[in-house]
């Protein structure tokens, strides 16, 4: 598993996978050694084994990442149609999930790049007073650099997907 020779289909995984839950779960690991597990959905991906996320509303998360930056992020595919498809046909049309392991920031001051990304995600939604409530005023950010990756797998209907 070489994340930097395969990030273009490690990326599309994680993405379709927030995409159809709106979140990624984000496991920390506090100053005691327990673990915690945060969703998030402003997880942004580049092309060079690196992203962001918007940290607004999270508090050990953020606590943990201090303290040990070490980070896993995990999506899984939820949509009913990719679920239902897959099984119909006995195999996975496009692999269902993925997690990414790697050190995450301190906070900073999102770019205004950053901020428009946001902005452009939520945009179908802004008519509703719910996503105006929720997904506005964004403003920091954590990077992290991702160094490895393992498949969210089961034993059958895998054939050829990894
Ligand atoms: C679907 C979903 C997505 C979320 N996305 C974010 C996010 O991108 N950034 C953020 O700061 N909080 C986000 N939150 C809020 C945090 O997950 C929430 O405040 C959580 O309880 C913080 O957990 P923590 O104490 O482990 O950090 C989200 C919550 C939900 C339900």
């Amino acid at each position: 598993m070489n994340i930097k020779e395969d990030w273009q289909k490690v990326k599309a995984v994680l993405e379709a996978g927030q995409a159809s839950t709106i979140y990624c779960s984000v496991a920390t690991i506090s100053p005691d050694g327990l673990p915690n597990i945060t969703p998030l959905g402003t997880v942004f991906l580049r092309d060079d084994q690196t992203g962001y996320f918007f940290d607004h509303y999270a508090k050990a998360l953020g606590e943990n990442i201090d303290q040990n930056p070490n980070i896993c992020v995990m999506a899984v595919r939820a949509g009913f149609v990719y679920w239902v498809k897959s099984l119909f046909l006995g195999r996975f049309t496009s692999p269902p999930g993925v997690r990414l392991y790697g050190q995450a920031s301190a906070i900073r001051e999102a770019t205004a790049q950053e901020i428009s990304l946001i902005e452009k995600r939520v945009a179908p939604t802004k008519f509703l007073k719910g996503s105006r409530m929720l997904w506005s005023g964004f403003t920091h950010v954590r990077d992290i650099k991702f160094s490895s990756y393992r498949p969210v797998t089961y034993p059958v209907m895998m054939e050829g997907l990894w």
